[in-house]
C-alpha cells in the first residue's frame, strides 16, 4: 500500500516557556483527500502548519512526506507542499503581482516559457488577470490573500495548506477561492483548509479533524464530527452539510 502523502507521528512542540503548542499529533493524510482542521484560538493549527515543511523544529517526534523525514529533504517539502499563511502581507516577495507570483518557480531555476505558463495559470486561477504589472502593496486584503494562493499554484504542489484562507473576504472571494480549491482537489491533489469557518467550506471535505490543547480530539467523517465541534470551541453552523459552502452553486 501507498504510504500517506503526509505522516505526523508523535509530534510534539514545547516552546521556551514550557508550553506544549502540540502535545502529541498523531495523524496520516491520505493523497487526493480534503481535509478541514478546526479548534479554538490557541489550539495548536498554526504551530501544526509551520512543521509541514520544516518552518518548525519537533521537540520531538516526526513528519514524513510519502514516508520520508521533510527534515531530510526540506527543498523537495517546499516544492511539493504549498503553504498560504494567514498574513498574506508577509507573504509577498515581489515589486509586481507577475513578479510576486513567480517567486517561487524562479527559485525552482525553471525555464523561463515554463515559469511564464504557470504564473498565467496561477494568476487566472485566482483571479488576478489583469494585475500583473499592480504593486502587491496596493492591492485589497482578499487581493492579497488571493495572491498568496497565486504563488503557491505556481509552484504546482502536490498538497496544499491553508491557514484561515476565509478571513477578510468576501463572498465572491470565497466563491473564487473555493473553486480553486475544488479545482485542485479535483485533479487529484490534496488540500488541508485550517479554519473555524465550516459554513463556508465544510461540504467540501471528507475530513474533519478537531484540536484542542495541541491535541487531535476528532477525527473522522464530517457527519460523524461536526455535532460535536461545540465543545472543542467551534460554532456548529446550522443545517444539514451539504450546505455549508460558500461556493455559488452547491457542491
Ligand atoms: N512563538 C511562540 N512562543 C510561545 N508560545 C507560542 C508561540 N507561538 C504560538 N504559541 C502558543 O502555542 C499555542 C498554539 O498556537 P497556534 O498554533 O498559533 O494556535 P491556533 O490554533 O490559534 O493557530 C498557543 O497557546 C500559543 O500561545
Ligand atoms: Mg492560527
Amino acid at each position: 500500500m501507498k504510504p500517506p502523502v503526509m505522516e505526523l507521528r508523535g509530534l510534539r512542540h514545547v516552546f521556551p516557556d514550557d508550553k506544549a503548542a502540540l502535545d502529541g499529533v498523531d495523524l496520516s493524510i491520505q493523497a487526493g483527500t480534503f481535509v478541514v482542521l478546526a479548534g479554538r484560538n490557541g489550539s495548536g493549527k498554526t504551530v501544526l502548519m509551520r512543521h509541514l515543511n520544516g518552518l518548525a523544529r519537533p521537540t520531538s517526534g516526526e513528519v514524513l512526506l510519502e514516508g520520508c523525514p521533510v527534515l531530510d529533504d526540506l527543498q523537495g517539502a517546499r516544492r511539493r507542499i504549498g503553504l498560504v499563511f494567514q498574513d498574506a502581507d508577509a507573504q509577498i516577495v515581489g515589486q509586481t503581482v507577475a513578479r510576486d507570483a513567480a517567486f517561487g518557480p524562479e527559485n525552482l531555476r525553471l525555464p523561463r516559457t515554463v515559469i511564464r505558463e504557470r504564473v498565467k495559470a496561477a494568476l487566472e486561477a485566482t483571479g488576478l488577470v489583469g494585475f500583473d504589472e499592480r504593486r502587491p502593496h496596493t492591492l485589497s486584503g482578499g487581493e492579497k490573500r488571493r495572491l498568496a494562493v497565486a504563488g503557491v499554484l505556481a509552484m504546482n504542489p502536490d498538497i496544499l495548506v491553508l491557514d484561515e484562507p476565509f478571513t477578510g473576504l468576501d463572498w465572491p472571494g470565497c466563491a473564487a477561492l473555493l473553486e480553486v480549491l475544488d479545482r485542485f482537489h479535483t485533479s487529484g491533489k490534496t488540500v488541508l483548509v485550517i479554519t473555524h469557518d465550516l459554513d463556508k467550506v465544510l461540504a467540501h471535505a471528507d475530513r474533519l479533524i478537531m484540536m484542542d490543547e495541541g491535541r487531535i480530539r476528532a477525527d473522522g467523517p464530517p457527519s460523524d464530527v461536526v455535532d460535536h465541534v461545540g465543545r472543542w470551541g467551534v460554532r456548529r453552523p446550522s443545517g444539514p452539510i451539504t450546505g455549508m459552502s460558500w461556493k455559488r452553486e452547491r457542491p
